[in-house]
């Protein structure tokens, strides 16, 4: 993976058929997606449950761009080399899922990956003021973490700018996750954002026999965001 800060579209899977993650997988990158965004959640750290490592393993062949691999999970370290074996190439951890960030951070990069953070809503960015030489990416969660379908949270616009501030030249994606449309992207894209994790926005209106919509879906999140990048 080389570093750069265009905007990259990273479809949400938690949106697709779950009974055709594969397919699912092959048709939004095929309709131009940058990376492919897993959502692992617990049932302990957000209220849902959806899939573990070995969902993560067997979709690894169908994908063949960016395996994003965002674990909603507490504790996170006693999983993350089962991650790391079924083929994650980034592997975001949550600031509030545990005490001991720093460790988990120098876990996911012993294990050769790329590694990310998570914030929620809530939490301010001061709190990865420390780690900033330990991580690859930040997420801002721009909706409270465990259901796709909420809507954009405003005031972490704010976060973005702050955190685009901080980590000056460093070589660190800021990401932005929940609620993204073509509305919401320019508000992110212009304080800084260059990942958007979109899942209803893509899925919608798609399907694996109908994939161009989310051809059209991810263009237009791009476009919208592209438009106001250039500005930043
Ligand atoms: C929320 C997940 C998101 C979510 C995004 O806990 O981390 O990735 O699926 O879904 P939308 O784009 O529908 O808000
Ligand atoms: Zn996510």
């Amino acid at each position: 993976m080389t570093f750069d800060r265009s905007i990259k579209i990273a479809p949400s899977i938690l949106s697709a058929d779950f009974a055709n993650f594969g397919a699912e997988c092959r048709a939004i990158e095929d309709q131009g997606c940058d990376w492919v965004h897993v959502d692992v959640m617990d049932g302990h750290f957000v209220p849902n449950i959806t899939f573990g490592p070995q969902t993560c393993a067997a979709l690894r062949p169908h994908i063949k761009t960016v395996m994003d691999v965002h674990l909603m999970i507490s504790p996170t370290d006693q999983y993350l080399e089962a991650f790391a074996n079924a083929g994650a190439d980034i592997m975001t951890v949550h600031v509030e899922a545990g005490p001991h960030l720093d460790r988990s951070l120098q876990l996911i990069r012993s294990l050769g990956k790329k590694a990310g953070v998570a914030l929620n809503p809530s939490t301010p960015e001061a709190t990865i003021a420390y780690v900033l030489d330990r991580i690859d990416l930040v997420c801002v969660m721009t909706v409270n973490p465990g259901f796709g379908g909420q809507s954009f949270i405003k005031s972490q616009v704010e976060k973005v700018r702050r955190l685009r501030q901080m980590i000056g030249a460093r070589p660190i994606h800021i990401e932005i996750d929940g609620g993204v449309t073509p509305e919401t992207a320019p508000l992110v894209a212009a304080a800084g954002a260059d990942v958007l994790v979109a899942g209803s926005a893509v899925f919608k209106g798609g399907s694996v026999s109908n994939p161009a919509a989310y051809g059209q879906n991810i263009s237009a999140i791009r476009a919208a965001a592209s438009v106001a990048a250039t500005k930043c």
